[in-house]
């Protein structure tokens, strides 16, 4: 039977509205990935007929949607930022919450050379959109998946301030950084929203029984890989800022600061070394 775009959006809707916040959106974004189209044209043009090909693309599309594979997998990449990165199965999605961090930054440090390491880079995400806003800093990426850290070499493009190195948070790092930032793992072994999360890769998730061991590990090594006066930015789970602050004050860390997202969540913390070595 010959479809319309419109009547394959009100079939993604209807399919897709168990599993998604957005079925419309998706089904639209789905259609638009076969049909090389943005969501304003298909809407422009709902009447307009889909051959049999594509129907049949379109709704393998949204099966795989219907069994919760996210948009972004589909589709193969998604908006950080000011640009779009490409992620595989291999890679987190960068979430939108993450620009929280990109913000600070851009807020805090205005000066033209300073070097800045984000650990568990995932994608790229945020070193890559530093580097790009910020030319004259020098970034580096790291990550201990080495297929993570292909996609994010590959987002990078010819940026010339940004370089990755594999490893386990600190192993493998030499010298001191003016800027550690971070999204590391937070997520609770047990946390019941990791079902819902079970397309993305657990080592990008899971942190232990408190959802910390990452964040843990993060801060009891910083001092030795932070310029003296230098600075360590975290995003954290929405009820984890208390702990997090607490465990930067044990570790000897200043100038505690805490910062909530638009939704007005306890998000991200940020803190100083000591002006001068301990
Ligand atoms: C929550 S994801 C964040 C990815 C990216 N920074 C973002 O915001 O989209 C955490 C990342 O930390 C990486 N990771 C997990 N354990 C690690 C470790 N021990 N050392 C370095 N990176 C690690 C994961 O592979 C993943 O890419």
């Amino acid at each position: 039977m010959t479809e319309t775009i419109g009547g394959l959006a009100s079939q993604g809707k209807e399919q897709l509205g168990d599993i998604s916040d957005t079925p419309l959106l998706d089904s639209y974004l789905l259609i638009g990935e076969v049909l090389a189209r943005p969501r304003e044209w298909l809407i422009a043009h709902a009447e307009e007929a889909v051959c049999s090909v594509d129907q049949i693309r379109i709704q393998a599309l949204f099966a795989r949607r219907h069994i919760g594979e996210p948009v972004a997998y589909i589709r193969g990449f998604q908006s950080f930022w000011q640009r779009d990165f490409c992620v595989t199965r291999d890679t987190l999605i960068p979430r939108p919450d993450t620009e929280l961090l990109m913000e600070i930054t851009l807020a805090r440090f205005d000066q033209q050379s300073i070097k800045v390491v984000d650990l568990g880079t995932g994608t790229g995400a945020l070193a890559v959109s530093l580097a790009a806003e910020r030319p004259g800093w020098q970034i580096l990426g790291t990550d201990i998946s080495k297929s993570t850290l292909a996609i994010a070499q590959k987002n990078a493009g010819t940026l010339a301030n940004v370089n990755f190195l594999a490893g386990s948070w600190f192993t493998n790092i030499e010298g001191r950084f003016d800027l550690i930032i971070s999204n590391p793992p937070y997520i609770r072994n047990t946390d019941p929203h990791l079902q819902a999360l079970k397309f993305e890769p657990a080592g990008a998730l899971n942190a232990g029984d408190d959802g910390l061991d990452c964040i843990r590990q993060i801060i009891n090594n910083c001092h030795e890989h932070l310029v003296p006066g230098g600075h360590i930015l975290l995003e954290h789970g929405y009820d984890q800022q208390e702990p997090v602050i607490q465990l930067l004050v044990n570790a000897g860390l200043t100038e505690v600061q805490g910062f909530r997202d638009l939704q007005g969540q306890p998000r991200a913390v940020i803190a100083r070394s000591h002006d001068l070595e301990r």
